[in-house]
Order: C-alpha cells, then structure tokens, then sequence
C-alpha cells in the first residue's frame, strides 16, 4: 500500500487543491451554487475511489454525500463522518495568498479548508482508494460527508433519524480535530458542547445626542460591557448561577495525567504574542481549554463605528456569546440559566432579549474500546510513538448525537494542529499530516477489522 501511496502522492494532493478551490461557505448565501458544486466533486471522487451507492441526499439544507462499500456484511462496518463546508474566510486582507486559491509553501497547504475539514476528510477518501487498489479493504465503510457542520449541523439530526438502516454501523471514525505536535501524536478523546446566545440591549426608543442626553440616560453599550464584565469575577469564574452545578470534575489522578502531556506554557505565549495567558483560577492552561467551561463573547456591536467621530447616544447594542460546555452540562439547561440571568441583572433603564442559536452536547469518547486501541496502534506503527488521549477544547455536536441516536461511540482520529490557523486567516494544512492520515487510516482499517475479530 506504501508503495501506491507514494506513486500517487502528487495526484492525492492535487485532487484535494482541486476541492480547496471550489468556496464551499455554508454561512453565506452567496456561496450556494459553490457549496453544492462541492457535494457534487466529492461524490465523484467517492465513486471513483470505488463506492457503491453514492448518492448526494438531499435535506432542508446542504445535502449530504453518501457512499459505502459493502465487503461482507458480517464483517464490522466503519462509519466515516467529515464535513466539506467551510468557515467563511473574511477578513481577506489578511491573508497572505487568496484563501480560494490554494498555495503550497514550505510543505504546507494554504487555503480556507485545508485542515477543517476538506484535508482532513479528503484523507478517508484517499486511504479508501488505496485499500480499494491494493484489495486491502479489510471490512465494510460508508461514508456520511456533511455541508452545515460550521453551521451548527440543524439538518444532520433528522437524516440520521431518517436513515438508521442506511447508517448501520459499528464505530463512527472522524478526522476533525488536532494532535499535540508532528511528533507528538495524540488522539481526541473528548470535546466540549455549546450554548450560543444572542443579546439585545435596548436604552431609549431612538439614536440621541450624548450631549443633550448623556449622562441621564442608559448607553445600551456600556450597560451591556457592564452586563458582560460581571458574568465573571476577579478568579474568571462564571457568575450565573448554578453555572457549575453539573460540571464532572476531575480526580487528581486524572489530572496529573492530563498534566503529563507535553506542554510549554513559553512556547503558547510566543505563539500567540502574549504578555500572559488569562484563565480560571486553580486550572492550567491545558485545563482550561479542554476540561472546564467558558464564556465568551465573539462579537460585540452598536452605535456609531464608521469614519471619524459622531457624538450619540445609541438606541441599541448587541452581543454574541457563546458557552463552552463540559460533561455532564447540557446546552438546554445552560441556555436557559444564561437567558434567565441576563434578564436579571438588567437594569430597569434597559430592555434586554436573549436569542439562542445552536447548541451541541459535551462528549467523552472511551479508550477501552477496540476502536480506540485500533486506533492508538495505526498511530504507533506510523509515528513510532504511542498516541496520547486528549480531551480537546472545540465541538463537534454531532458526536454526542450519533452516541444518543445510533448507539456509536467515536474515534476522533485528528491529524491537524493547534498552530494551522484554522477559522483564522492563513489556514493551512501540512503535507506531511495530509500523508500521515493517508498512511494511518488503512492500519486503522486492518487493526479494528483483527480486533473485532
Ligand atoms: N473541526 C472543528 C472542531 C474542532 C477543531 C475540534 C479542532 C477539536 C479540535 C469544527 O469544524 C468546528 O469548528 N466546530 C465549531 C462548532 C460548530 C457548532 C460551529 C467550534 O468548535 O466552534
Ligand atoms: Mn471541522
Ligand atoms: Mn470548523
């Protein structure tokens, strides 16, 4: 097989550059007729690599690409699940080369997508092909391709409904996540779910003029700073009640193991140009982004930001929060203790509304599964070094969902990195992990296909 690999190494990488070129945006409405060209390329790919049934199934949405192959049905199936939508890539100002326009330097891929997820799903693609090639397909797959994962997945959850036959199966495999480093390798055993909010807050019913009006009545936006800055006290906890009730916390043992992962808080701060790291108090920074839940706000806006100065009073200011959650939290229940204490720490000069959008469910995947020790030695055999598991920080919702609705657990085999930029401008992939994954997945095949045995 590593023979066939390499041989077709420049045509595995130009096919994905091909995929990378096509602006599969799911946010923006512009960006349809080339989302669903996307479902289009991909299907073919999946075909030509040797699936059966490869079918681009409708929803209320972006469709889903489907494909399988059946070898034996008495033999295990693996589930493959990746998404081929993409974060929107603004702002374009700051990337160095046009982020539809894929460029290799320095034997990395640059392009919006390269890593999450077109890379990264587009190495299942090709590890199928090269099993299918070298009849080295040792048990059956089908593929599950979605366009709305960075957009909450809203249609993913009745397809699933719609056609448990169709995706019966035995494990759910995925390349969306991260790795600690190129020779560290790691393999995500978790993920934080998701409360994400909108505010809106109301002062007086029009715009004033601050000097007329300053001083006696409400600013929207500084109520709202207000409102935002007390949802954490002077440790960065979180200040909405019962916020914590549910959090799992960790045994010392747990964490002392977590804590023997490689990590150089002096590397972090330089990477990112930091004077220091800002976080809850009594975690570590690997703590903090993987087993502890968060606050954010990803957008704040209102009043007056064009060119130059305009003295007003705005009527209304607005907010995007989101919520990081951590088992055994729910994104039901988080929505409605942020929505019930916003309202309650809103002044009388104010009126306030919370929208929630999406929301996904925290999720622990197990490492006593064989999948998960099938996993753990394809790594071993590719990077001569034994995987760690790590809890990681982003979400993936519909991993709890396919747990809840099929009854599957995850193997959340990533093979990008912290440091590709990924939703940031100057997205990149490596070549070297776009091989790795070419490389590991068929052992994955082979040892979960033994194990099961
Ligand atoms: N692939 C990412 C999630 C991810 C990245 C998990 C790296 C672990 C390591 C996924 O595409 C993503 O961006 N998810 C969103 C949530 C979604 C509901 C928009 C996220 O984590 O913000
Ligand atoms: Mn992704
Ligand atoms: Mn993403």
């Amino acid at each position: 097989m590593n023979q066939y690999i390499s041989d077709n190494k420049d045509r595995f990488v130009n096919e994905l550059l091909d995929m990378l070129r096509i602006p599969s945006v799911s946010a923006d409405p512009k960006f349809k007729q080339d989302v669903l060209r996307t479902a289009e390329f991909l299907a073919q790919k999946l075909t030509e690599a040797g699936a059966d049934k490869v079918e681009i199934c409708e929803t209320a949405g972006y469709p889903i690409v489907y494909g399988e192959k059946i070898v034996d049905p008495s033999l295990p199936t693996v589930l493959v699940y990746g998404h081929y939508d993409v974060q929107p890539a603004d702002p374009y100002e700051l990337w160095n080369s046009p982020p539809f326009e894929p460029v290799i330097k320095d034997g990395k891929i640059y392009a919006r997508g390269a890593c999450d997820d077109k890379g990264q799903m587009y190495m299942h693609v090709k590890a199928f092909e090269v099993m299918m090639r070298n009849n080295a397909l040792p048990c059956n797959v089908k593929f599950m391709i979605e366009g709305e994962e960075e957009v909450g997945s809203a249609n993913l959850a009745t397809f699933v409904k719609n056609n448990r036959e169709k995706l019966k199966g035995d494990v759910i495999l995925i390349s969306d996540t991260g790795m600690l480093a190129n020779d560290v390798p790691s393999i995500t055993t978790g993920l934080r779910g998701m409360s994400y909010m909108e505010v809106e807050v109301t002062g007086p019913n029009r715009d004033l003029h601050s000097g007329l009006y300053g001083g006696a009545v409400a600013n929207p936006i500084n109520v709202l700073c207000q409102m935002i800055a007390s949802m954490h006290d002077e440790n960065y906890h979180i200040t909405i009640p019962g916020f914590y009730d549910n959090v799992q916390e960790l045994s010392q043992e747990e964490r002392a193991e977590m804590a023997r992962a490689p990590f150089s808080l002096d590397a972090y701060k330089k990477a990112l140009d930091l004077g220091d790291v800002q976080g809850e108090a009594g975690y570590s920074t690997m703590e903090r982004t993987s087993i502890r839940p968060t606050l954010d706000v990803n957008g704040i806006w209102g009043g007056y930001i064009g060119e130059g100065a305009k003295t007003v009073i705005p009527s209304k200011a607005f907010a995007k929060i989101s919520m990081r959650l951590v088992p055994n939290q729910t994104s039901e229940e988080i929505t409605e203790k942020f929505t019930k204490h916003f309202e309650s720490i809103a002044p009388a000069s104010v009126k306030v509304v919370v929208k929630p959008h999406h929301g996904g469910e925290p999720v622990v995947t197990p490492t006593d599964s064989v999948a998960y020790q099938a996993a753990a030695k394809a790594y071993e055999e590719t990077f001569g070094v034994k995987p760690i598991p790590v809890r990681s920080g982003g979400s993936i919702p519909i991993v709890a969902m396919f747990k809840s609705e099929l009854g599957l657990d995850s193997v959340l085999m990533g093979f990008g990195l912290d440091s590709d930029a990924i939703h940031s401008p100057n997205e990149h992939f490596g070549l070297f992990n776009f091989m790795k994954g070419i490389e590991t997945i068929p052992l994955f095949f082979k040892h979960y296909a033994e194990m099961s045995r």
